[in-house]
Order: structure tokens, then C-alpha cells, then sequence
């Protein structure tokens, strides 16, 4: 459920119209809605509260990192799963604090892992035995000791997008799986860590629970070995992934479902239980609302030529994605029509042969399901603007982000003398 409805014929979030915030700020623009983020927040966390009496939830900051984003998750009581010294600084920025943050990443340099040990960060995931070497010095130097778990590569499919697929050995993320055991060990005996966990994630997008699920049963399996060493596995990491509906009416597994397969699987693990969603949160929580340039006659269909790019929003151009596509005031009727672009190649295309709203030159229409994966993937492509976001409360509004214009970006670049 989601805060995006029509009131009288215009798309509102919460009490806002779009068309409103589109006068006022120009488009394109990404909407997000508080009530929303708050709510998927909320459901997210208590259904697996009531599943799991020791739990942490960092809430997958790459999936929206805005600050104001961050402000509402942290109140509901997220941590952040991190990837970069960038969202560590987020992070902090919007009061999260340093012992709810996981540094999650296959590649955190030296500076990243020393930054992160300074301020207390609660959790590296180490994806190498390599990078927990370098930790372990980096912390004793520091006189610190650093909390690990170590990231396992399960070899299940999670039978989602090849491009956000993770749990496959030919994917780079973590240890394999039959070494994992004679890592984590190794790992144990340094004096600058204390290894306390698995960790695990498999993809993004997730929407059959079986995959999940036999990755879990294998890390049950495999901290069950750990633990007959001697070792301790008090914390397991299960990480993110849980799909969300991008089509209107699409029936996914909820946040119920997957907790229930989390509790019958971890019944007897006795751990904390730890979780890094992204999308789930964020996803639906958002819409980017774009305007039409004009409708270009085309040979099988029309082209709604919208102000919309890829740079803006990447999804269908790197992950072949749906994403709704609704007009702001819909007159009723209806069309087939091919959605694309203004940018200078062919995948700049969000939707081909769409059933969707009639609309026509100047008419403001949303992307949907676009508040996960939006406008943090956005970029300048073209020397187009980088695209603003706004944050709705009720029927409060607010530009959280502004919109970065080409003359700014211009401003950064500087030609030597010597060149010219
Ligand atoms: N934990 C780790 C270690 C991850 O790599 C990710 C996502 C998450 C958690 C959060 O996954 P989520 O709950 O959001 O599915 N740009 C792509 C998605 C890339 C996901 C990368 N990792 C897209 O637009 O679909």
C-alpha cells in the first residue's frame, strides 16, 4: 500500500498534488511520501519482530541515500548497510549511529576500512580473507579491535535479474562457500578482529522465497560447522533482496511471508538475525514525475517523447525494468504507445508497445515504483541537469535535493593552459 492516489482527477502524494509540485519545481522530478516510507518501514520491521526476538535492521542506503530519506528510516529506528566512505558520511550525517552501520562491499579500500574502524562502525562484512588481513592491521594499529562477519557466496540462484544476482560462484560478492569454514577461522585467530558472524545476499529483486531459503539452510549448515570447531556465530546477517511489485496488481511474497520462512529456518540458530533491505523500503515509496515533450508519430506505434531520460532514471535501459507509467490527469482514454526518452541512443526507452493513459504534448504523467534505485543511479548524461527530489508530509512539501544544473557541472571543469 502506498500514498500515491488520485483526488479529483489529479495524482496526488498524501495530500499534495503532483501537478503542484511539478509548476513549482519543474520537471523531472522524483516524489517521495513520508507516510510511505514510514509505513513499508514499519511492516517490514514488525512482521519480522514478531517472528525473531534478536534482530537488527540497517536499512540499504544505496537504494535512496537522500538525507532526508535517511532522517526518516533512522527514527524508525535503521541502522545503515554502507558500501562506500560517501555513505558512511551519509550515514552519520543523518544521526545514525556508527554501531548500527554494517560496511557491506567487495571493495573497500584502506582508507574506507580505516575511517570506518575510527568512528566504531558496528559490523564489517568481509567479502575476502584478503580484506580481513588488512583490517585486522589497520585496526591493531589503531589499537581497535574490528566486529566481522564474513560474507559466504552460497551458489543459489536467485532467479532474478543476472545483473543484480549475487549468490552465484561466478559472482565476485564473498568467500566460497566450501572454503568459507578454514576463512572464518583464520580470520578468528587475528588479534585486530572479533569475528562473530555470516553473512549472506544472494540478489535484489527477490521474488520466489525458495532460493533464499536454501541459502539460509546453508549457512544454518555452515554455523553449525563453525561452531563444532569451537568458533563463535552469534550474529547472522541475512542481507536484503525482497522484491517488490513494480505492476500494478502483481501478488510478490510480503514481508509476513518471508518472515515466516526466516523463523522456520533460523528457529534453533539462537543468533541475532540481521537483515539490509533496500528496496522493499524505498521502492514504492517513490514516484518521478516527467513531462510530456510531444507524441511523435512512429511506424507500429507512437512515441511519447517524455523529459524523462536514462540519466534520470537507469532501471529499464540496464535492467530491461517496468515501471508504471501513470498520466498526473488522466482524461479517460487510452493509448499504445512506446515511452522514451530525449537522450541519443536506443536504450534510452522506458516502455515499448505500453497500454497506458492517452496523453499529449505537455501532459505530466509519473514513473512509478521509482523511490529505490531512482535518483541515487542518477547522472548527467547528455549534459543534462541532475534530476531534484522532493519529500512530501501530508500536505507539506519540500525540495530535498535540488536540481543540479549543466552550468554548475561546467563550473567543475577546468581546461590547463598548456592544453589550448
Ligand atoms: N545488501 C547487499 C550486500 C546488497 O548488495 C544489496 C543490494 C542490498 C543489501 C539491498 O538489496 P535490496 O533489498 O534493495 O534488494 N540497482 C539495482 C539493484 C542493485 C542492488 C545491489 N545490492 C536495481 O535497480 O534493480
Amino acid at each position: 500500500m502506498d500514498h500515491f492516489t488520485y483526488q479529483n482527477g489529479v495524482l496526488h502524494a498524501e495530500q499534495v498534488s503532483l501537478a503542484d509540485i511539478a509548476d513549482a519545481v519543474g520537471t523531472p522530478v522524483y516524489v517521495y511520501s513520508r507516510a510511505t516510507l514510514t509505513r513499508h518501514a514499519r511492516v517490514f520491521r514488525d512482521a519480522l519482530a514478531a517472528k525473531l526476538p534478536r534482530l537488527h535492521l540497517a536499512y540499504a542506503m544505496k537504494a535512496n541515500p537522500n538525507l532526508a530519506v535517511l532522517k526518516v528510516l533512522a527514527a524508525e529506528g535503521y541502522g545503515a548497510d554502507i558500501v562506500s566512505g560517501g555513505e558512511l558520511e551519509r550515514a552519520l550525517a543523518a544521526g545514525i549511529p556508527a554501531a548500527d552501520v554494517v560496511f557491506s562491499g567487495v571493495g573497500k579500500d584502506a582508507r574506507e576500512l580505516r575511517r570506518a574502524v575510527e568512528v566504531g562502525v558496528g559490523q564489517f562484512n568481509l567479502e575476502s580473507e584478503e580484506e580481513g588481513i588488512e583490517l585486522a592491521e589497520i585496526a591493531l594499529l589503531m589499537g581497535k579491535r574490528a566486529v566481522c562477519a564474513l560474507r559466504v557466496n552460497p551458489d543459489v540462484d536467485a532467479k532474478t535479474h543476472a545483473k543484480i544476482s549475487t549468490g552465484k560462484s561466478e559472482n565476485k560478492f564473498g568467500v566460497p562457500y566450501d572454503r568459507a569454514a578454514g576463512i572464518y577461522a583464520r580470520l578468528a585467530s587475528l588479534d585486530g578482529l572479533e569475528m562473530r558472524g555470516l553473512a549472506v545476499h544472494i540478489g535484489s529483486q527477490i521474488t520466489d522465497l525458495d532460493p533464499s531459503r536454501q541459502a539460509f539452510l546453508k549457512m544454518g549448515d555452515l554455523m553449525r560447522s563453525l561452531r563444532g570447531q569451537g568458533l563463535v556465530v552469534s550474529h547472522m546477517d541475512l542481507g536484503g533482496g525482497l522484491g517488490v511489485p513494480y505492476k500494478q496488481g502483481e501478488q510478490l511474497p510480503t514481508p509476513e511471508d518471508y518472515a515466516a520462512m526466516v523463523a522456520e529456518v533460523t528457529a534453533d540458530w539462537d543468533v541475532t538475525v540481521m537483515f539490509e533491505p533496500g528496496r522493499v523500503i524505498a521502492g514504492n515509496s517513490g514516484v518521478m514525475i516527467t513531462r510530456v515533450i510531444r507524441v511523435k508519430e512512429g511506424v507500429a506505434a507512437p512515441f511519447v517523447v517524455v523529459d524523462a531520460a536514462m540519466n534520470d532514471l537507469a532501471r529499464p535501459a540496464l535492467y530491461d525494468s517496468w515501471h508504471d507509467f501513470l498520466a498526473v490527469e488522466p482524461s479517460g482514454e487510452r493509448m499504445v504507445a512506446n515511452i522514451v526518452g530525449p537522450i541519443c541512443e536506443s536504450s534510452d526507452t522506458f516502455a515499448m508497445h505500453r497500454d497506458i493513459d492517452a496523453v499529449k504534448a505537455g501532459d505530466l504523467a509519473v514513473f512509478r515504483t521509482a523511490g529505490a534505485y531512482g535518483a541515487t543511479m542518477a547522472n548527467t548524461y547528455n549534459s543534462r541537469p541532475l534530476v531534484p527530489e522532493v519529500m512530501v508530509d501530508g500536505d507539506k512539501w519540500a525540495l530535498v535535493a535540488n536540481r543540479i544544473d549543466p552550468a554548475a557541472i561546467l563550473a567543475a571543469e577546468q581546461v590547463p593552459e598548456w592544453l589550448v
